[in-house]
């Protein structure tokens, strides 16, 4: 046993060192944002009720009709204006949802589709800040979108501006 044991601790503390040093390399903060599996799970049943009939189970888009919300929405929270953006399109600013269900739906969105394309300072959004920017609902979407993408663009980020 102990001739085992001793040479794999060994392996096992550089091993995750190793794997440390990488992970603070590559995603610092984004990888400490989590939702409880409590509000994940509430924030998932609430997508799926008032979200997934156009969206699909994981946001997936459909060509012509629905912009991607998995590895894309992530990019919009590089500017003020695209995490704005976010929250006042027609379908999640005139939602039912509360403003902190919201926060939570979009929340989930991002921490579980869009790991990759958030910034590593993203900040989850709060019922606050949903309150204050959701409403009014956007009218005219595309020249909003198209606005916010030339922006992110500008900055060098790879978000695509057709679906
Ligand atoms: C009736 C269909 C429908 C429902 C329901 C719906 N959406 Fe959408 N959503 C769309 C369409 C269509 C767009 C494209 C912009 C537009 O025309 O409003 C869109 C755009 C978006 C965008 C912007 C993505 C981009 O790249 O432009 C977000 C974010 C979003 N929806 C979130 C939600 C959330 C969250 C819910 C549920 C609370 C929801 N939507 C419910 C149809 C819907």
């Amino acid at each position: 046993m102990k001739r085992g044991v001793l040479p794999a601790l060994r392996g096992g503390v550089s091993g995750v060192l190793l794997a440390l040093g990488s992970m603070v390399a590559v995603a610092p903060a984004v990888a400490q944002v989590r939702l409880t599996p409590a509000d994940e799970a509430l924030a998932y049943r609430n997508y799926t009720l008032n979200c997934m009939g156009c969206h699909g189970p994981a946001g997936e888009a459909v060509a012509g009709k629905i912009p991607p919300l998995g590895q894309a929405l992530g990019w919009f929270m590089h500017s003020p204006a695209g995490r704005q953006f976010a929250i006042s399109v027609p379908g999640a600013s005139n939602s039912a949802l509360s403003d902190e269900e919201l926060a939570q739906v979009t929340n989930l969105l991002l921490l579980r589709f869009n790991q990759a394309e958030l910034p590593p300072d993203f900040q989850p959004y709060t019922a606050d800040e949903v309150r204050e920017h959701r409403r009014p609902a956007l009218k005219d979407v595309a020249t909003v979108r198209a606005g916010v993408i030339a922006e992110l663009r500008k900055k060098g980020i790879p978000i695509q501006y057709g679906y």
